[in-house]
């Protein structure tokens, strides 16, 4: 989430920029300094533990559900991404800010797992993950995966439309938003010890945005159960936005009347915002958007590593699925819509 090029850091950005925002920005850079390397560069994916790290929490009792059938409605245009890659090349700020984190986020326990759905609905509610899961049907589909630091990756995920999450928690008719929230166990995710940061992650999707037919929960990839480092046992799937959007370890959707604040717009309003859609010729304020790094297989991940660039598509490609949800707020949000 935090930096690829070094030298847009400096004084001009200072100028720009609101002065706390700046401030906290300095923060967060050198917390992440040591991070960053390691993110894109000295996290060449060491081959001890690609197995361990692949693969469902221990006695995950979904394992039985899997694997599902696809719908191939969601064509790709490349290769899927190694399994074991997937597994070891992770964003999940809970457990620290380098991609190699996999380890300590094996230690999150799952079972039992309980979703708290409230808010602007009928009834508030408790339901246990397994209940869940009985009463949706899972799918697979193929999607591609793009960060907004400018890589991506191509996934085959597990889960079931979110309008199904949406139609249980039969929302109120004044209900325009639904907030995610995930799990927050400092004891066990040491990210969550860092002050500076507002805990929970928190993200958001409009109502229309939720029951497209793109929306996804994720509760596995690879035809098995998630592991913990890539969400389990509940995630959300959004590809047309950039990945921060598709929020890990959710453990709370709240209907509300007015937008939420995310996690990133919170740390970094400036660069991240609520809506975050895909666009090559929006770039962040500090790299290029125009282009992506493909992470397919180990080697695409190092210091020496020459991953495949290609041209980044606007809505990573989806627009025939969303972009008329857009098409009356360009005039108010501008820009943002991008970011
Ligand atoms: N969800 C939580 N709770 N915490 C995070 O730090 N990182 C996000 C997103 N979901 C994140 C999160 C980011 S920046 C990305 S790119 C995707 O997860 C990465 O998903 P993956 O690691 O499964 O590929």
């Amino acid at each position: 989430m935090l930096i690829k090029r070094r030298r847009d850091w400096e004084i001009p950005e200072a100028e720009a920029t609101d002065e706390a925002v700046f401030l906290n920005r300095r923060h967060l850079l050198k917390s992440a300094a040591a991070g960053v390397a390691a993110a894109m560069g000295g996290a060449a994916l060491s081959p001890q533990g690609a197995e361990a790290a692949a693969g469902p929490p221990e006695g995950d009792p979904s394992i039985n559900l899997y694997p599902v059938a696809r719908n191939d409605s969601f064509a790709l245009d490349r290769p899927l991404t190694d399994e074991a890659v997937f597994a070891r090349y992770t964003n999940y700020y809970e457990f620290g800010t380098s991609k190699s984190i996999w380890r300590e986020a094996r230690n999150l326990p799952v079972r039992p797992w309980t979703v708290v759905i409230d808010g602007l609905v009928e009834q508030e509610r408790q339901i246990d993950i397994d209940d869940l899961l009985a009463q949706v049907e899972l799918e697979e589909r193929l999607y591609r995966l793009r960060c907004v630091e400018a890589w991506s990756m191509a996934v085959p995920w597990t889960g079931f439309p979110m309008r199904a999450l949406v139609e249980l928690a039969r929302p109120l008719a004044s209900a325009r938003y639904v907030r995610m929230e995930t799990f927050n166990d400092p004891e066990v995710a040491p990210g969550q010890r860092a002050g500076w940061y507002p805990w929970p992650y928190i993200e958001a999707l409009t109502i229309e945005e939720a029951t497209n037919e793109l929306a996804f929960l994720g509760t596995g990839a690879y035809g098995q159960p998630l592991a913990q480092q890539n969400g389990s046992p509940l995630r959300l799937v959004v590809p047309w936005k950039y990945g921060f959007k598709s929020i890990k370890g959710i453990v709370r959707f709240t209907f509300t009347e007015e937008m939420p604040t995310t996690f990133w717009w919170d740390v970094q309003g400036a660069e991240y915002g609520f809506w975050a859609n895909v666009n090559p010729e929006i770039d962040h304020p500090r790299w290029s958007q125009a282009e992506e790094q493909f992470i397919r297989t180990e080697s695409d991940v190092g210091f020496l590593a020459r991953p495949e660039r290609r041209p980044t598509l606007l809505y990573n490609g989806y627009g025939d699925f969303v972009a008329h949800m857009y098409a009356g707020l360009e005039e108010r949000y501008g820009d943002r819509l991008f970011r």
